[in-house]
């Protein structure tokens, strides 16, 4: 890891009182994130990797995290007793990831319930959160955020519908540093109305047509809101109003593309 480039992101950590742990290649930083929980390291912390190679997604999917071309990392917190919840957690960090976003590259992005982050309708960034009880008997919470900053080849199952922000990373560590500033503002009040208030705003999928995909059903729906806590409201084409609090939805768009 370059030290001369993450130097303003390690002065951040150190004002914010967050642990820095850089690293050059990891199996995956959430993973690393629980190993330093239970070896009761301290917290809050950001654990920054150069690679993955075991990146992890939520469903039980793989990241692509090849050397460089990303920024893959974990923020680590004792959990809050009152929003440990993870798709509140998902929402407040796929604000900050899609303001960050904004702030350094002037590029205006979309959230797909609940984790993901487009850019004219492809995934830059996906985000994963996990809430776990540590050795200790303590609670921690860890936001994982993975952002495609300049990654071009993506394997086949990914073309068409991941894409990436920028031509080079060399914005890499101040794009870390925009996440961070907001993401430690938003864990330390997760009720923050503004946060709602954004991700409504740039939401993907507010008034879109929907295939929702729930313990192996399909549906299809149109998303019509966004509770406070991240929850997704859509009413199915039967008629039926539901809440959703987990699961995956796939976006439908005009052309008839999917993501
Ligand atoms: C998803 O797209 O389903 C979520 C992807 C989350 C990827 C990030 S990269 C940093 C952190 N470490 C991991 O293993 N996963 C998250």
């Amino acid at each position: 890891m370059n030290t001369e480039k993450t130097q303003t992101l390690l002065s951040l950590c150190t004002s914010l009182g967050v642990r820095a742990c850089t690293l050059s290649e990891i199996d995956s930083t959430n993973e690393e994130a629980r190993r330093q929980a239970n070896a009761d390291m301290s917290t809050p912390a950001l654990i920054i990797a150069d690679a993955q190679t075991g990146g992890r997604g939520r469903m039980g999917r793989s990241f692509h995290s090849p050397a460089d071309t990303g920024l893959y990392l974990s923020y680590l917190a004792k959990a809050k007793p009152d929003a440990s919840d993870t798709v509140r957690l998902t929402t407040a960090a796929a604000v900050a990831v899609s303001l960050a976003i904004e702030e350094i590259y002037g590029i205006s992005s979309e959230i797909k319930w609940v984790n993901d982050i487009l850019v004219d309708g492809r995934k830059v960034c996906g985000i994963l959160c996990e809430s776990f009880r540590a050795k200790s008997g303590e609670r921690f919470a860890v936001i994982g955020i993975g952002v495609n900053i300049s990654t071009q080849n993506f394997p086949e199952e990914l073309r068409g519908r991941a894409a990436s922000i920028a031509q080079d990373s060399s914005q890499k560590y101040a794009l870390a540093e925009a996440i961070l500033r907001s993401l430690t503002k938003f864990y330390n009040d997760p009720k923050d109305p503004e946060i709602i208030r954004i991700y409504r705003e740039r939401s993907a999928v507010l008034g879109r047509r929907i295939r929702l995909l729930d313990c192996g059903e399909e549906t299809l729906a149109t998303a019509t809101d966004i509770e406070e806590d991240g929850t997704l409201c859509v009413s199915l084409d039967s008629g039926e109003l539901k809440k959703i609090h987990s699961g995956e939805i796939t976006l439908r768009f005009d052309n008839g593309k999917e993501i």
